[in-house]
């Protein structure tokens, strides 16, 4: 009977669904998908892979019913109530033991509630992100589990067989207590929104200087080949290239710059703001898109204030590789931003983040996988403990190098108007890293001057109030 028995079972078998459920065959297990849409469970069995065990159902009871026990069960369904509402659905089916996971992008703090509702049923309950698109769940994505380490085991050798491999190394492994997992895709978003918007923004500097689709096409292509190598810079040099059939045009000309979102950005940047820790590129990104989707006001304003006309003042061969510097520069302070918010978030919601782990996890598979993340793997895994990338010295030789450059190009855009703001958020976040004395000292005596608020000395300990003087 255990041998017709389903090994692993999915709830919702839309792109994601299928497809990961599909690469599980692929690698030998035998596989059941629920979905209302008959369509989309045909689709599963039609387009599982000859010899292998797939089988689509309409009915969830008669998925639970099928599986081996404790049953191993994935939903990837929309965030939020649909995740309640399967929750709910799954209640009465379900068995002490039984495994459930769900592997969409759920806010961590749901997690959180659902990790502990499910655990006083009975059940337990693992966040899991996946990232790497369609392509990627069905060949190889970046795995990012959390929460029941017991369950964990129990889909272990799964979750390691369907996910993306870097020198041999799975891309996924367990990432911490809780809501761990959600915890850590929520944040590779955030670094996905801030390092597109990098990208958009040297596009921007490049066609400033001149360049058509096809020499961009031929820039992102070359930086894609060496040190800077990355997925997001890969398809980048892809998308130069589309023609578009209706207007005969280059795609990337005619799509409209009012970009979308489906808020797993924000939700970082607001959850940096409570925790305390400044993610400012991604805040940044966040607010470009924000920004863009105001094109009627925009419009208006580039009546009324005239663009500078100066036009970037480097030669365009040095222009081009000033921008690949301070594109490597600001990406890397957006990983560090990142990787800082994991670091505390670790200690701060008690989640236990191996963060070179977290770093191994992201290095193939998903959307921000690039060979930087090799430099930081190698730099974590021999001193884990840092609490920022910048104060580690292979990063910062990194840095120095592509520190020059960036200025040169902050200072460019500043002077032709042109918007670049991830970039002036990224070299500002470093100059005040690397700032032993900031001006927030004259912040504090304000403070205490109109509130009381006291402030601390230099040199001696003790918070101190002064009744300030009125001069004026
Ligand atoms: C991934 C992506 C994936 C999704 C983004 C898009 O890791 O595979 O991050 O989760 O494409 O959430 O987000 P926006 O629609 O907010 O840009």
């Amino acid at each position: 009977m255990a041998n017709s028995l389903y090994e692993f079972g999915m709830i919702g078998l839309g792109v994601m669904g299928r497809n990961l459920l599909l690469n599980m065959a692929d690698h030998g297990f035998a596989v059941i998908g629920f979905d209302k849409d008959t369509e989309k469970a045909q689709a599963l069995e039609s387009s599982a892979s000859a010899g292998t065990r797939v089988k689509g159902v309409v009915s969830l009871e008669e998925m639970i019913s099928q599986l081996q026990k404790p049953r191993r069960v994935m939903m990837l369904v929309p965030a939020g109530k649909p995740v309640d509402d399967v929750l709910a659905s799954l209640h009465p089916l379900l068995e002490p033991g039984d495994i459930v996971i769900d592997g969409g992008n759920s806010h961590f703090t749901d997690t959180l509630r659902r990790v502990s509702s499910m655990k006083d049923a009975g059940f337990h309950f693992m966040g899991v992100g996946v990232s790497g698109g369609e392509q990627g769940a069905r060949t190889g994505p970046s795995i990012m589990p959390g929460g029941d380490k017991e369950a964990y085991a129990h889909v272990k050798p799964m979750l390691e067989a369907i996910s993306a491999k870097v020198n041999g190394e799975p891309c996924v492994a367990y990432l911490g207590k809780g809501a761990a997992g959600h915890y850590v895709k929520m944040v590779h978003n955030g670094i996905e929104y801030a390092i597109m918007q990098l990208i958009s923004e040297s596009y921007r500097l490049l066609k400033a200087a001149g360049l058509n689709n096809d020499q961009l096409h031929q820039v992102y292509k070359e930086w894609n080949e060496g040190e800077m190598q990355s997925f997001l810079l890969e398809i980048t040099a892809d998308i130069f290239l589309q023609n578009d059939d209706k207007s005969g045009q280059r795609l990337v000309d005619v799509i409209s710059d009012k970009a979308g979102s489906k808020g797993t950005g924000k939700w970082t940047s607001q959850e940096a703001m409570d925790l305390g820790v400044p993610a400012t590129v991604i805040d940044t990104a966040v607010a470009m898109r924000t920004i863009s989707a105001f094109k009627d006001e925009r419009v208006e304003a580039a009546k009324v204030y005239e663009e500078p006309k100066i036009p970037v003042s480097a030669e365009t061969k040095l222009f081009i590789s000033q921008v690949k510097d301070a594109l490597q520069f600001a990406t890397i302070m957006c990983y560090a931003q990142g990787m800082a918010m994991l670091y505390n978030a670790s200690t701060a919601h008690q989640m236990d983040i191996p963060l070179p782990e977290a770093v191994k996890v992201w290095r193939g598979g998903c959307i921000i996988r690039s060979a930087l993340l090799g430099t930081f793997y190698a730099a974590l895994k021999q001193a884990p403990e840092v609490p920022n990338l910048l104060l580690n010295k292979a990063v910062a030789d990194i840095v120095k190098s592509k520190e020059h450059n960036t200025r040169a190009v902050v200072v460019q855009a500043a002077q032709a108007g042109l918007p670049a703001a991830g970039f002036m958020a990224a070299l500002s976040y470093f100059d005040a890293y690397r700032t032993e004395k900031l001006p927030t000292n004259l912040v504090q005596a304000q403070r205490d001057y109109f509130g009381a608020h006291t402030y601390q000395r230099i040199d001696m300990p003790g918070s101190f109030h002064t009744s300030w003087q009125h001069h004026s």
